[in-house]
């Protein structure tokens, strides 16, 4: 099951299969580039470990050991991801078909009745996702109910290629973001946040990835890349901006979210098929995740994921495109 909404500037096809963003295409004389990365049918969603462009959760990134305590009790999850839950775990919402429950020419709505009494998160939970496309600005509000105390911090996972081909290296990365969580060998948050000042992590003034990724740097070394939490500054204006300087365009990204996850895509050589029916290269795109810090579960200190009957998750996330 699919939908598509169309403005001027763009049409966004959504699925039912993780209530996912499938496809981004610029409506222009040269019949269209794809700026998201997506597959071609379900059964390379469904076989996928890349969660492109789909709704992840109820708790998105890691959940260390796949264990945490809430309200004095310990919880333990299904691990699927060397020792930790990522991603909502085996069960997790991108792996349900969502319903549509509101379809129109430029909105939709996926709903979704979740609960996962064998993987071990407490709780049955409502959730749902509005996509809206005006002009050029496609939003998504999620909203996470649940009947029982438990965690939410679910995150849609776009990968972005503004070229609609080849690689990233060249695209120019922004974040508002001063601080970044290094990871252990796992890819989980260890430490505390470190300043970015100074460091090859220093993207708020706009860096080439390839010279990031390129970066003299035992972080970027064991990720081939980056695979890191940005906690976002306040201020005004876009959380992250991405520009494709051979063609111009750029989408910027505005949230609710306190971290986004920058993920340069070293694995998606390894995935199942995307939009054009092989899979895309490594590096083939970025994911920029606008999301809860990775492993609140366990670190206070990041902020409470937790919510109950009284009170839901939400939040909303805007990706304004420019297309030239
Ligand atoms: C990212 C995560 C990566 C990888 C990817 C999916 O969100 O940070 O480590 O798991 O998803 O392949």
């Amino acid at each position: 099951m699919l939908h598509t909404l169309h403005s001027d500037a763009l049409s966004v096809e959504l699925r039912a299969l993780g209530g996912a963003l499938n496809r981004v295409v610029t409506r222009d004389a040269s019949g269209g580039t794809d700026l998201v990365l997506g597959h071609a049918d379900d059964a390379h969603r469904a076989a996928s470990t890349a969660y492109l462009g789909a709704l992840v959760g109820p708790v998105a990134n890691r959940i260390a050991g796949g264990r945490f305590v809430l309200d004095g009790h310990e919880h333990q999850l299904a691990r699927n991801d060397r020792g930790n839950t990522l991603h909502g775990g085996p069960d997790g919402f991108s792996t349900r078909r969502w319903t549509f429950v509101e379809a129109g020419p430029d909105a939709a709505t996926l709903a979704l009745a979740w609960a996962d009494p064998a993987g071990g998160m407490p709780g049955r939970f409502a959730a749902s996702v509005t996509y809206r496309l005006r002009g050029p600005e496609l939003s998504h509000a999620i909203a996470v109910a649940t009947d029982t105390p438990t965690l939410a911090a679910p995150c849609l996972h776009p990968y972005f290629n503004l070229a609609g081909a080849g690689t990233i290296h060249d695209h120019i990365l922004s974040v508002r973001a001063g601080r970044v969580v290094f990871t252990d060998a796992t890819s989980l948050p260890a430490g505390d946040p470190v300043a970015v000042a100074g460091t090859p992590f220093d993207l708020r003034g706009g860096v080439r990835l390839g010279d990031v990724m390129a970066a003299d740097h035992p972080q970027i070394a064991a990720a081939a890349g980056l695979d890191h939490a940005y906690l976002l500054d306040p201020g005004d204006g876009p959380a992250a901006t991405l520009t494709d300087p051979a063609s111009g365009r750029r989408v910027e990204v505005w949230t609710d979210q306190p971290s986004i996850q920058v993920f340069t895509g070293v694995t998606l050589s390894g995935d199942t098929a995307g939009l054009g029916g092989t899979p895309y290269p490594a590096f083939g795109g970025v994911a920029l995740e606008a999301q809860q810090v990775p492993n609140a579960a366990n670190r206070p200190e990041f902020g409470s994921i937790r919510i109950d009957a009284d009170h839901p998750f939400r939040s909303t996330t805007r990706y304004l495109f420019t297309l030239v």
